[in-house]
């Protein structure tokens, strides 16, 4: 039977380049987005999200054996922890008793090079302790006094945490489930597209992520990474954060890491 993948921003970018490599190499795909997929959904509400698995689950069968997490926006509004930190988090745990039932479970999420710059950290605390309402009261007020730009970074650094805080915890590890984290530098899709129209902003960002290899990443570039990951032949990678940036982060952080 074919490997089956649910891929949540399906429709654009990074999930569509997705969904495209995994059906040419004969898996299924299942994807959900605001349009123009299997499982049409919002994933910015609790009630979006609980739709979101319930049509997953009766679409599949309760047969899935990967999951990707594509969906997200980056304009400075409290969707960004809406959608890129709890409509990440919420399906994935609740498709995690049903991604235990497949021989070779695995889960990756989109992250950002973003989660490495400066974040508010009450924000990201709000995120992580699954408090939903103080994270957007919290993301509210942020934009209210001008400093909306530190919400993206901080979904980031929560979803992060997240993924590495869990990932060795009871249901995960112990089910044979991998669950990683990919983190883009700049990427070439519509999200990005604005960047680029305005030259002041193009240097903001140059500044902000450097890319010494090979520069601003197609969506395929992220799109294989996170094939790999997902994929049986990963048995072993856990919990971790690959930056897919071109070298971003090592220019950015240097051995920090250490
Ligand atoms: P994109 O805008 O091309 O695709 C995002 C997809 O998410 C769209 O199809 C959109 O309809 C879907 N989506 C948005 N809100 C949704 C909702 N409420 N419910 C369901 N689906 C929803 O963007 P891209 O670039 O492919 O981004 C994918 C992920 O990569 C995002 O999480 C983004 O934060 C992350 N990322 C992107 C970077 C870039 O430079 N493009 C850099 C770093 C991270």
């Amino acid at each position: 039977m074919p490997r089956r993948t649910v891929v949540t921003g399906s429709a654009s970018g990074i999930g569509r380049a997705l969904k495209e490599q995994l059906r040419a190499r004969g898996e299924e795909v299942v994807g959900v987005d605001l349009r123009d997929a299997e499982v049409v959904a919002d994933l910015s509400t609790p009630a979006g999200r609980a739709d979101a698995v319930a049509a997953v689950r009766e679409l599949t069968g309760d047969r899935i054996d990967a999951l990707v997490t594509c969906a997200g926006v980056s304009e400075p509004s409290p969707l960004m922890v809406r959608i890129n930190y709890f409509g990440t988090v919420e399906v994935a745990q609740a498709l995690r008793p049903v991604l235990a039932a497949s021989d070779s479970p695995r889960v990756a999420v989109v992250g950002s090079i973003a989660g490495t710059q400066p974040f508010d950290e009450e924000t990201t605390r709000a995120c992580l302790d699954g408090d939903e309402d103080a994270a957007l009261a919290r993301a509210t007020a942020l934009g209210e006094r001008g400093a909306g730009y530190s919400v993206y970074p901080s979904s980031k650094r929560a979803l992060a945490t997240w993924a590495r805080r869990t990932c060795v915890t009871a249901g995960w590890a112990d089910a044979g489930i991998a669950l990683n984290v990919v983190a883009p530098g700049v990427v070439l899709t519509p999200m990005t597209t604005w960047l680029f129209e305005d030259p002041a902003m193009r240097e903001v960002m140059d500044a902000a992520v450097p890319m010494p290899l090979n520069s601003y990443a197609p969506p395929e570039a992220v799109a294989s990474v996170l094939g790999f990951l997902v994929s049986e032949a990963n048995t072993h990678v856990t919990g971790q954060v690959v930056y897919v940036d071109g070298g971003a982060e090592v220019s950015l952080r240097s051995d920090d890491l250490f």
